[in-house]
């Protein structure tokens, strides 16, 4: 057994199954003492939201937070996002533009406030009206000149964020300033914000076996052996392509 980096979504991957977890939890932090294993969280939640799971499931402190869709990255419990990362951000991108944009599409219901970051700004968008309304929402953004990207999540979660940006390129940054390898960093997720993880590099990869088709049709058009589709559920599934992967035994 050696050290690893550790990346997981929440949201219907770690947090799902309150006894897998628990197991799931015992054994990452037990290799985190014995090993130096890195545990990092990367899920589209804001700060406050991230706060209320983090009570309510009580998961371990991690050791670098992703949050608001890989826009923000928080170091050793630090309440300031990660500034080299928001520099990374910034260039392209114009956030009143974005809203102002986005809020002609009478389709696009915002997301509540606390949901709307510096360089996330998000909606609901039916499924029924998202094969017609993305295409458009590009052009006319990308008229505007913006350096945008959309991710359509779980059927209903629409973010804009800078096109430098998502949950995978951010792990990026964290393996490089780390220096793991792609081989000793594994991301796990479930759903179509989680496709950056897996898309991003050569990490090893798990979907939990409850993923959502959007991502479970990327996997299928984009295979490959290092990404591991989980029978079991959640942290179910993230122990089982643990053990897939010889990470842990
Ligand atoms: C979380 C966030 C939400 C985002 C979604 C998908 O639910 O709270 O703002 O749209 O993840 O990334
Ligand atoms: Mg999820």
């Amino acid at each position: 057994m050696s050290q690893f980096m550790f990346v997981s979504d929440l949201d219907h991957t770690l947090v799902g199954d309150d006894s897998a977890l628990l197991d799931l939890n015992s054994r990452l932090q037990q290799h985190r003492q014995e090993y130096g294993t890195k545990i990092v969280y990367a899920t589209g939640r804001s700060p406050l939201l991230y706060r209320e799971l983090q009570q309510e499931k009580n998961l371990l402190q991690p050791d670098a937070l992703v949050l608001s869709v890989g826009t923000e990255i928080y170091l050793d419990d630090s309440n300031i996002p990660d500034s080299q990362w928001s520099e990374i951000l910034s260039p392209g991108w114009n956030r009143e533009l974005v809203v102002n944009t986005a809020t002609k599409f009478l389709e696009l219901k915002p997301q509540p406030t606390s949901e709307q970051r510096p360089f996330k700004v998000s909606f609901f968008l039916e499924a029924e009206q998202s094969e017609k309304i993305l295409p458009e929402l590009e052009t006319e953004l990308q008229k505007c000149g913006l350096n945008i990207k959309l991710i359509y999540s779980s059927g209903i979660d629409l973010d804009i964020v800078p096109r430098s940006s998502d949950k995978g390129q951010a792990v990026q940054f964290l393996r490089q300033k780390w220096k793991f390898v792609a081989e000793k960093t594994i991301v796990c997720g479930d759903s179509g914000n989680d496709i950056a993880l897996f898309a991003a590099g050569v990490e090893r990869g798990i979907i939990v076996g409850n993923a959502r088709p959007e991502l479970l049709q990327w996997h299928n058009e984009n295979p490959a052996d290092y990404r591991y589709l989980a029978q079991n559920y959640c942290a179910g599934g993230i122990l089982e392509g643990l053990q897939h992967f010889g990470f842990l035994e």
